[in-house]
């Protein structure tokens, strides 16, 4: 009921004239992915003791909530939990009744704790809750000691987002309302959390000193910046640290950390660039508040390409490519710290201000650091990804939408895909455009920062802001431009075309759709002999540009089997370690299933993505391996599934969807 009320509000306000000035965000800002009850009781603070135990791969412990009474005598507390072992429950000390709900499919478990009566509105209590997490805990990968790198110690990681936080700790797991936290961790491995460092000293010996893989050692860590539940983080193993370079005389320190066989070449991948970004981003818009930002090196199966927990970025080792070509995953990650850890979308249908702002500024900070060439570049490549996923949702288009109105208990990561990303960008770099260009825009940005930093928001109050600093800074003629933009098509808008048809800088792109042109033409040469490609064609491209080139290629019907092969090898695809290279190449060799070529390509592709390879390491994050196994699947099922099921528990089990198998054989 209330659901579908929301929905129903939500679509006749769209309608109204001057929405943007009202919207009023009574039903239509509750969370739909949380069972909490955040409005009358919220957390402000937890502190967690956990010991993490590798042989039964479990993390146990205790979550102490320090909690605000918002509404008077609020009869109890609501906690939102997935596949967790809860043991007891005390309030202020004492030991307190709690009910634990049947399990909803994405939402999870229920906590329900009785609060003693009498308590005001304005006041604080604690709640501890003792428990354990299961080996469900869908935040969770354990990995064996073959799965990483070293492959000598076994290695623990999280992934909250979007909504996993609930299955590490019983939770308010809502961006809407922001914790600090406090973390006290026992481990015999390095411990590392999304939080400050209290001991022992990051820059001291390994492991305190201690043996690694057998002495135990308290990890503590404390989180001083309010940040949602999704920032939570913990990742567990023979994990070693080298700090970067002082930067100028900047109060925050930034490094690496990985295991000890990968420290160097991570080392070398991003020392260049981390504090130099995150400078330039301080430029831009302002102070990053944070203290520490480091970057963190995962295994293999971390299922995305980078995750922007709280002073730890994650990232996926396949940015480790030796040539710094895939830096720019850090400009975006670092961006968070502003767009997202800073200002943080009030929930799900919102998510698109925290990934749209933040490609936006990434992209900006390209223009500053590179040229306004390499920003349009970088919108030109984003096209692709937001054709692709438009047309994935052609049957929902209610996922094609920048703002989605979920259903209580939808699960956000059915309607995770490029459009938040790209149709968010372009509805921000429209904006600047409409209102005049960078040097109005930037001012308001800086303002938006200010003013929003340490919040949770919707789009409707970011929308009030950017009229309401408009209407000060330029009145009546500013208003008129924001009041032309089609607000509705923006955010409610389906299809596969934005609103307004956007023109970028296309320097960068010319050389590689020229090449792109020269290969569909030669589809009419049968003897490949005589065609004049050589790998001089691409020498002097950097990456971005053979991702150009190959994505306009794939846009083209399938190259006879001769050809793709000749593509493969003339350039290097076939054999590249570059996977953002690679993994478009077979892209273009599938394409065409009946063909010689993807026969002989998906046996090919298949080693690649499992890692029985020269690479020696699976493709676990979910942009490279999903379309790949899709890929393959349409060539060859069989294939699929038999590479898929003997390596299924070293992909992330979150990765394990939408493969292109059918659910029994995933
Ligand atoms: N916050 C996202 C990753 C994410 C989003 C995880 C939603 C779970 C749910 C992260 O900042 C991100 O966007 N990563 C991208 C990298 C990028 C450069 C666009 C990725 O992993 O591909
Ligand atoms: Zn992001």
């Amino acid at each position: 009921m209330l659901s579908l009320s929301r929905t129903l509000v939500q679509g006749l306000l769209a309608l109204l004239p001057f929405q943007h000035l009202h919207q009023p965000s009574t039903m239509a800002d509750l969370d739909p992915t949380t069972q909490t009850n955040y409005k009358q009781v919220s957390t402000e603070n937890v502190a967690f003791e956990w010991l993490v135990d590798f042989d039964t791969k479990i993390i146990s412990g205790s979550a102490t909530h320090t909690l605000k009474i918002k509404e008077d005598e609020p009869k109890e507390v609501i906690f939102d939990t997935l596949d967790l072992d809860i043991q007891e429950a005390t309030v202020a000390g004492n030991n307190a009744t709690f009910e634990l709900k049947p399990k909803h499919e994405v939402m999870g478990s229920a906590l329900h704790i009785s609060l003693p009566s009498g308590l005001k509105e304005g006041s604080t209590t604690t709640v501890t809750i003792t428990y354990k997490t299961s080996k469900h805990s869908t935040a969770l990968q354990w990995l064996a000691k073959e799965q990483t790198q070293g492959k000598r110690f076994p290695f623990l990681f999280s992934q909250c987002q979007p909504i996993y936080a609930r299955s590490l700790a019983p939770l308010q797991d809502t961006p809407s309302n922001k914790i600090t936290y406090d973390a006290k961790v026992t481990s015999v491995l390095p411990a590392l959390l999304s939080a400050i460092r209290a001991s022992p000293p990051a820059d001291g010996p390994a492991h305190d000193g201690k043996e690694i893989g057998k002495d135990l050692v308290t990890y503590t860590y404390r989180q001083p910046v309010p940040i949602p539940s999704y920032l939570l983080a913990i990742a567990v193993g023979d994990l070693r640290y080298r700090p970067f370079p002082q930067f100028e005389d900047k109060q925050w320190k930034t490094g690496v950390w990985a295991e000890p066989e990968g420290i160097e070449q991570a080392y070398w991948e991003f020392s260049e660039d981390t504090a130099r970004f995150l400078a330039e981003e301080e430029k831009v818009v302002s102070e990053y508040r944070f203290g520490v930002y480091d970057l963190l090196v995962l295994p293999p199966s971390f299922p995305y390409g980078g995750m922007e927990n709280a002073c730890l970025t994650f990232l996926t080792p396949t940015l480790v490519t030796g040539d710094r070509a895939l830096v720019d995953v850090v400009v975006h990650e670092l961006t968070h710290s502003w767009f997202g850890n800073g200002i943080t979308h009030a929930h799900a249908s919102h998510f698109w201000l925290n990934e749209g702002w933040t490609t936006y500024m990434e992209r900006l900070l390209q223009e500053y650091l590179h040229s306004p060439a390499v920003r349009g570049f970088q919108y030109i490549i984003g096209e692709k990804a937001l054709k692709d996923s438009l047309r994935g949702y052609e049957k929902t288009p209610k996922y094609q939408r920048l703002i989605i109105d979920f259903e209580y208990g939808e699960d956000p990561d059915v309607a995770y895909s490029s459009i938040p990303y790209e149709k968010g960008a372009n509805l921000i770099l429209h904006l600047e455009r409409t209102v005049g260009g960078l040097d109005v825009f930037v001012p308001y940005i800086r303002d938006y920062v200010k003013t929003f930093s340490g919040k949770s928001i919707t789009t409707w109050e970011w929308k009030d802001h950017l009229y309401t600093w408009f209407e000060k800074n330029g009145g009546a003629e500013k208003i008129k431009a924001l009041d032309s933009v089609d607000w509705n098509a923006w955010f409610y808008g389906e299809g596969i075309d934005l609103p307004v048809k956007m023109e970028y800088d296309s320097t960068l792109a010319k050389e590689a759709y020229g090449l792109a042109g020269r290969w569909d033409a030669a589809r009419s040469v049968e003897d490949v002999g005589r065609l004049h490609f050589s790998e001089s064609d691409v020498e002097k491209m950097d990456t971005n540009q053979i991702i150009a080139f190959l994505e306009r290629l794939s846009t083209y019907s399938a190259l006879p089997s001769n050809l793709t092969t000749h593509l493969g090898t003339v350039y290097k695809l076939s054999s590249t370690p570059n996977a953002e290279i690679r993994f478009r190449f077979y892209e273009i060799a599938l394409a065409d299933p009946s063909s010689p070529a993807a026969q002989t390509f998906a046996d090919e592709a298949a080693k690649w993505v499992v890692g029985n390879d020269d690479t020696g390491i699976i493709k676990g994050r979910m942009k490279f391996c999903r379309p790949t196994f899709r890929g393959i699947a349409k060539v060859n099922k069989t294939l699929a599934i038999d590479t898929f099921k003997p390596n299924k528990s070293a992909f992330h089990p979150i990765a394990g969807q939408d493969l292109g198998l059918a659910k029994h054989d995933a």
